[in-house]
C-alpha cells in the first residue's frame, strides 16, 4: 500500500481527494497548509504529495522545493488553476513530477498518480535486482557465516576459521569487547562437523564461583538448599557440541581446577551425584584481556592457560582496519529492520569521514549502537549526522599503529602519526587552532604550517561544515 500525502487549505476540496486516493486503495494523510504537510513528511515517508498551489503561509511552490531537497524519493502532484500554463511550466520546473487543474477530474488524478505508482514499482523492482546482485557479491568474498570485512586482516581470520572448523581442537578467541569473538566462536562451530548439535554459551564473568560451578556441572535434587529438581549443567547440554567459555579470564583458581579434570578426563559429574557422564565437546574460550598478564600475576593457571590456548585466533580492532567500515555498515543496515522500512541504505561522505577519524573503543557492537541510534532518527535515504562521542582526553595518545605496512619508512610513519594525531585533535576542538595548539604544546604558527603541509584545513573541522 502506498502512501498518499494531501495538501489542500480548502475543506470540502481535501475531503473529497482523501476519499477519492482512499477509494483507489492508497494510505492517506491530509494536511491544511504547507507548514502542516512539512511536519508530517518529517514523520513518516510518502509516496506522492499533493498539492494545491495556492494557499495561505507556504504555497504549493515552496513545498515541491522543500519536498525536492529533503525527500527525493517522494514525488509530487501539484494542483494547479485551470488554464494557467504557467503556473503548470513552473511546478514542473521546480521538480513536480506532474500536475492536475482544477476543477479536478477523477480521471485526470487516476491517470497521473498510476503512472507514478507504475514508475515506482520499476524502480523498485531495479533496486532489488541490484541488492540481489550486491548480496551475492559481497557474500562471496567478504562473508564467513554472518561475519564481514574485506581487511587483510579479517581475511586471515576467515582462513583462519575454516581451518580451525576442519579440526576439533581448543580455540582461544581474543579480542577487545565487541569485535566479534562470539561470532567468530560461532562461525568456528557451525563449519564444523558438530553444527547441528548444541552450541552452549557461558558467560564466565556473569556469575560467582558457586553458582558457575552449579551452572556448568548441573545437579543433582538436594545437592545443596534450593535444589528442588536435578538439572544439566552446560557442559552436558554441550555433549557432541562445543561449548563456549567467554570471558575466560574471570574463571577462578579452584573452579580452574575442576574444568581442567574434565577437559583431561572428559566426564562430568553433577554436583551432589556419583554418576560419571562420557563428555564429548569441543571447548572455545573467549577473553577481552591479555592472559599473559594474568598468568604473571598468578590469577590463571599455566596449565589450564595452555589447555584453552590451544589454537590461538586473535582479533584486531576496528581502528586497525578501517577497511572494514564500508561493509559493516552496509551490513548493519541491510539487516536491521527499520532502517530496511525507512530505505536507509548508507551514510553521507561526510558521516564516513567521522567514522573514519573515531578510534572505536567499543568495536563493531559500538558502530551498531552508534548506527541504531542515527536509524531511528534520520528521515530515508542516507544518514547525514551521527552522534560519534567527543574523543576521550588521552585520543592522542592512543597507541599508534604501524598497520604493519611494508616498505614504509620511520619517518613516512612518523609523519602519518602526527597527521592522525593532530586531526583527533582538531576533530575534538571543532578545528579551534588555539584550543589545539593549547593541548598540543606547540605555538599557533607551528600548528598552522604542519597542518599546512599535512592538507588539513580547519574548516572541515567546523560543526557546519
Ligand atoms: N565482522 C563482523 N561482521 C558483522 N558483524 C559483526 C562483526 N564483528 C562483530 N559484529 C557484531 O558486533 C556485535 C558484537 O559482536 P560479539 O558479541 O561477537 O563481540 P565480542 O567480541 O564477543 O564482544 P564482548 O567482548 O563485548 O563480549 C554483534 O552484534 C556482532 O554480530
Ligand atoms: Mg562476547
Amino acid at each position: 500500500m502506498y502512501s498518499i500525502l494531501i495538501v489542500e487549505d480548502h475543506d470540502l476540496l481535501r475531503e473529497q481527494l482523501g476519499r477519492f486516493y482512499e477509494q483507489e486503495g492508497y494510505r492517506v494523510t491530509l494536511a491544511a497548509s504547507g507548514e502542516k504537510a512539512i511536519e508530517k513528511l518529517s514523520k513518516e515517508v510518502f509516496a506522492i504529495v499533493v498539492s494545491d498551489v495556492k494557499m495561505p503561509g507556504m504555497d504549493g511552490f515552496q513545498l515541491t522545493r522543500h519536498i525536492r531537497e529533503n525527500y527525493p524519493e517522494t514525488d509530487v502532484i501539484l494542483v494547479t488553476a485551470f488554464g494557467n500554463v504557467k503556473e503548470a511550466v513552473q511546478a514542473m520546473k521546480l521538480g513536480a513530477s506532474d500536475y492536475i487543474t482544477k476543477p479536478v477530474e477523477p480521471e485526470a488524478i487516476r491517470f497521473v498518480s498510476e503512472k507514478l505508482i507504475e514508475k515506482r514499482r520499476l524502480l523498485e523492482e531495479v533496486r532489488e535486482l541490484r541488492q540481489i546482485v550486491k548480496e551475492e557479491y559481497v557474500k562471496e568474498e567478504y562473508v564467513l557465516e554472518n561475519i564481514v570485512g574485506k581487511s587483510p586482516k579479517v581475511l586471515k581470520v576467515f582462513e583462519l576459521i575454516k581451518a580451525l572448523a576442519e579440526t576439533d581442537s581448543g580455540v582461544l578467541v581474543t579480542g577487545e569487547t565487541g569485535t566479534g569473538k562470539e561470532l567468530v566462536a560461532r562461525a568456528i562451530h557451525n563449519l564444523s562437523r558438530r553444527k547441528g548439535r548444541q552450541f552452549v554459551a557461558i558467560n564466565c564473568g556473569a556469575f560467582p564461583d558457586t553458582l558457575l560451578e552449579s551452572e556448568l556441572f548441573g545437579y543433582e535434587k538436594g545437592a545443596f538448599t534450593g535444589a528442588i529438581n536435578s538439572r544439566a549443567g552446560k557442559i552436558e547440554l554441550a555433549d557432541n557440541g562445543t561449548l563456549f567459555l567467554d570471558e575466560v579470564e574471570s574463571i577462578t583458581l579452584p573452579m580452574q581446577i575442576k574444568l581442567l579434570r574434565v577437559l583431561q578426563e572428559r566426564e562430568v559429574e553433577r554436583l551432589g551425584g556419583n554418576r560419571k557422564v562420557k563428555i564429548n565437546m569441543r571447548v572455545i574460550a573467549a577473553t577481552n584481556v591479555d592472559l599473559s598478564l594474568s598468568l604473571a600475576r598468578g590469577t590463571l593457571r599455566e596449565d589450564f592457560y595452555y589447555r584453552i590456548n590451544i589454537i590461538p585466533v586473535h582479533i584486531p580492532p576496528l581502528r586497525e582496519r578501517l577497511e572494514d567500515l564500508p561493509l559493516l555498515v552496509e551490513h548493519i543496515l541491510r539487516h536491521h529492520s527499520f532502517a530496511r522500512e525507512k530505505k536507509i541504505q548508507n551514510v553521507s561522505p561526510k558521516v564516513f569521514d567521522q567514522m573514519l577519524a573515531y578510534h572505536w573503543p567499543g568495536n563493531v557492537r559500538e558502530l551498531e549502537n552508534i548506527l541504531e541510534r542515527a536509524i531511528v532518527k534520520c528521515p530515508g535515504g542516507t544518514i547525514d549526522e551521527v552522534d560519534l562521542p567527543a574523543p576521550p582526553r588521552s585520543a592522542p595518545d592512543m597507541p599508534f599503529r604501524s598497520n604493519g605496512e611494508v616498505g614504509v619508512s620511520l619517518k613516512q610513519w612518523v609523519l602519518k602519526s602526527e597527521k592522525d594525531y593532530l586531526r583527533g585533535l582538531l576533530i575534538k576542538h571543532k578545528g579551534r587552532i588555539g584550543a589545539t595548539a593549547k593541548e598540543a604544546k606547540v605555538d599557533d604558527k607551528t600548528l598552522y604550517r604542519k597542518m599546512r603541509r599535512h592538507g588539513l584545513d580547519k574548516e572541515s573541522f567546523k560543526p557546519s561544515a
